[in-house]
């Protein structure tokens, strides 16, 4: 048989709820994916993962007004519908919700999160709202899928952090998973803004995945953090047209691991601007490697 060119899909909470309340009906598991599309193969890994750990998976597709700023790329982000549709037909995907914004955000609808953790400084130092937009939109998703496992990449190692926090501050009856990144050959990790790099950007972009790596290398090797964070620094500063941090944290809190030696398993996480467009991107660090 011919694989499907198309993942059923629906567009409401009701006809969403009708196809998850049969499944719970039938006993199955449900594993949820949420995206914004334009979807790549870090997307797919995490569909897989799901597929692995859970009987039924969701995958939703929504272009999250609140999370972007006035002068982010809310209009032109990249949507493909079709071809993740495809995509997710391939991975075997059971279901795509593809809410309009009506869907998520009802006419009245008057409740935000705000997270603070986790959700503190890093990303948040450039886009404030980013996160209580995140917060907000998966929480309502957890309502309308009510997944008992939901799966984020560690590519936005903080949202991961963030929604895991949100998901047991609000007693949410769902295991969040963290799946590993998916690069390019060169280190570059997948993302949907990737389509935005001219060739030359592109060349520049793999550097950072090299700069982190580097970086939570020398810290294994016993390098204290504020001289290895001054080195990753500069070059960083040298290869990008900006640099909006380059720091060492804590990979269960996010909270400053401090310019000594490494003590504890830390993340190096990263954001700096290519031309118009700006990569985020992190990286293990363990002590344990010492030695
Ligand atoms: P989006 O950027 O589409 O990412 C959806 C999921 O895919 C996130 O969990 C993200 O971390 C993961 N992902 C992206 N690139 C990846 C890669 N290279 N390897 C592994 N996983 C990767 O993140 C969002 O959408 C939104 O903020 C969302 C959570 C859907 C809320 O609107």
């Amino acid at each position: 048989m011919l694989p499907a060119l198309h993942c059923p899909a629906v567009h409401t909470a009701d006809a969403l709820a009708r196809e998850v309340s049969q499944w719970r009906a039938d006993g199955y598991t449900i594993g949820f994916v949420p995206t914004m599309g334009a979807l790549h193969e870090g997307h797919i890994s995490l569909v897989l993962k799901a597929m692995e750990v859970s009987d039924r998976v969701v995958v939703s597709i929504f272009v999250n007004p609140a999370q972007f700023a006035p002068h982010e790329d809310l209009a032109t982000y990249p949507r493909t519908l079709e071809a993740d549709s495809a995509l997710l037909a391939a991975a075997g995907c059971h279901l795509l919700y593809a809410p309009a914004v009506e869907e998520i955000y009802p006419e009245g609808f008057a409740t935000s999160l705000h997270v603070d953790g986790p959700a503190l400084g890093l990303e948040s130092e450039a886009r404030p709202h980013f996160f209580g937009g995140v917060a907000t939109v998966v929480a309502r998703l957890f309502g309308q899928v009510r997944p008992d496992i939901a799966v984020f990449g560690e590519k936005d190692y903080q949202q991961l952090l963030v929604v895991r926090r949100m998901a047991a501050d609000l007693a949410l009856p769902v295991k969040v998973l963290g799946v590993e990144t998916r690069r390019e050959a060169d280190g570059l990790a997948m993302s949907s803004r990737n389509v935005y790099l001219s060739p030359a950007e592109r060349m520049r972009a793999g550097r950072l995945n090299v700069i982190l790596r580097d970086l939570a290398h020398a810290l294994e090797d016993g390098e204290p953090a504020a001289a290895a964070l001054e080195h990753a620094r500069i070059l960083a500063n040298s290869v990008f047209d900006a640099v909006d941090y380059i720091e060492v944290r804590d990979a269960g809190t996010l909270a400053d691991t401090g310019p000594g030696l490494l003590n504890r398993p830390a993340r190096v996480l990263a954001a700096v601007r290519v031309g118009k467009t700006r990569l985020i991107d992190n990286v293990a660090a363990s002590p344990a490697r010492r030695g």
